[in-house]
């Protein structure tokens, strides 16, 4: 394909804003603190940073690795790599996975347009939590408005992709996410300070290891790899964009850094309000739509912070979703050979068909299950749960078992350029720990574990 249709990350800010842009999303500020709330708040956040260093980190600076040698597409790199080997699948992986991941993040996406909406018309002040959980579910389960929310905020992203303007997109970011930052630290000192507060910090930091299950550790796993764009090719497609100016293993601390502090600090914002509140922590998709405009309703300004709050997390969803969009694009670019906007039309087309099945399996098809879940937990358990660990487990076994290790070094230097001092480390992570503990978390899992005498 021809350079300019590429985009190639100038500075090396603008790296550390793309990937974080892609990182940073609905998976910090939605999912992961439902996730923690069902699955028993300190006991899940211990075990998902463990994930975050000892398989994030690794996996991250592979992809990279992988995109900028192979120079291509998530499917096209592998191919360029590991010519006339299978390996490619994993590319096709993640197309599908993107899809499938696109699929019920942007119905969620569009919630937060309706919130948008919603805190413009100062619709959170002196209602109290039923109303407000009323209010969601009646807005969640309804046909046809949150399919509206979707159709528009894919409409935004597409032209996005289209238009290339992805410049403005990382430039906004760097400014845009330290906003967010602040916002959610706002947010945090609010809640903490409401009566009864203190009982939602100890639930976030005071771990109850009894509450570890399987499953428990599966959720920690998929949430990490959700969080940070892994194991589905984003960080291979945004890798290819990398210059070789770039000092990867930073970039790759600095982000997920940035990442897992969001997340946390979302956590401090919701549950000591979820606490002082009386909301059920094991709500679910909801607790956030509903906890966060109670706690504005009770904050000086809180008019202003909300409505702060809800664009600047449909920003953070919609860098996430062009992240996910690019790689589906790029590879029907560059390796099937669509002009870029025909591959943008025929995406979002999809895209749409899998959100709105996602939309109406909250509301009017509730009763349509598939492996007896909804389109939407569905798209995001298979994801989340299997592909990519899946992925994230082929990627580390393809970084440490086929690439030279020759090339990966030079590739980690830029050519004796910066230390690698961590190397040798790297490569005992990618090739033993980190496939082995991915695969345990799976077994277990299937219950094979037992059989194996895991547990
Ligand atoms: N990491 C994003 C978030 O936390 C979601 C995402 C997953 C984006 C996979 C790209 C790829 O919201």
């Amino acid at each position: 394909m021809s350079k300019e249709q590429r985009i190639n990350f100038s500075s090396k800010l603008a790296v550390v804003a793309a990937a974080a842009g892609s990182a940073v999303g609905l998976g910090n500020i939605w999912r992961f603190p439902y996730e923690l709330g069902q699955y028993g708040g300190a006991a899940f956040l211990i075990i998902y940073v463990l994930f975050v260093v000892l398989l994030g980190m690794p996996i991250m600076l592979s992809e990279f690795i992988i995109g900028r040698m192979g120079q291509s597409d998530t499917v096209g790199s592998f191919r360029k790599l590991a010519p006339g080997g299978k390996w490619w699948i994993i590319g096709i992986m993640g197309v599908i996975t993107s899809f499938l991941i696109l699929g019920f993040y942007s119905v969620v996406a569009g919630w937060t347009m309706e919130y948008i909406y919603q805190a413009i018309a100062n619709q959170f002040v002196s209602k109290d939590t039923a109303t407000l959980t009323q209010v969601f579910v009646d807005f969640s389960t309804d046909t046809f408005r949150p399919i509206i929310w979707l159709i528009v905020f894919i409409i935004i992203s597409a032209g996005i992709i289209m238009l290339g303007v992805k410049d403005g997109i990382e430039k906004s970011t760097k400014f845009l996410m330290p906003l967010l930052v602040i916002i959610i630290i706002a947010l945090g000192i609010r809640a903490v300070t409401l009566p009864g507060g203190s009982e939602g910090l100890r639930f976030l930091f005071q771990p109850d290891f009894s509450k570890i299950t399987s499953g428990v550790v599966l959720s920690a796993m998929g949430q990490a790899f959700f969080s940070l764009s892994l194991g589905m090719g984003c960080m291979i497609t945004y890798g290819s964009y990398i210059s070789k100016k770039n000092h990867l293993s930073h970039t790759v601390v600095e982000v997920t850094m940035m990442d897992t502090l969001i997340a946390v600090l979302a956590a401090v914002a919701i549950f000591p309000a979820v606490f002082s509140l009386g909301i059920n922590p094991g709500f679910g998709p909801e607790l956030v739509f509903i906890t966060l405009p109670n706690v504005f309703a009770q904050m000086p300004g809180g008019y202003i912070w909300s409505i702060l709050f809800f664009i600047l997390l449909c920003v953070a969803a919609l860098t996430s979703v062009i992240s996910l969009m690019e790689v589906i694009v790029a590879y029907l670019v560059e390796e099937i050979k669509l002009k870029r906007m025909t591959a943008t039309i025929l995406v979002t087309i999809i895209i749409l068909i899998l959100g709105v099945l996602a939309s109406l399996s909250i509301g009017v098809w509730k009763e349509v299950k598939i492996f007896n879940m909804g389109f939407f937990d569905l798209f995001d358990s298979i994801t989340s749960k299997i592909f990519m660990p899946l992925g994230g487990l082929l990627i580390s076994v393809f970084t440490g078992w086929v690439l030279s290790k020759k090339s990966i070094r030079e590739e980690l230097s830029t050519h004796g350029k910066f230390p690698t001092r961590y190397y040798n480390a790297f490569i005992f992570l990618v090739r033993y720990i980190t496939p082995i503990c991915i695969s345990l978390v799976l077994l277990n899992q299937l219950g094979l574990g037992k059989w194996l005498g895991l547990s």
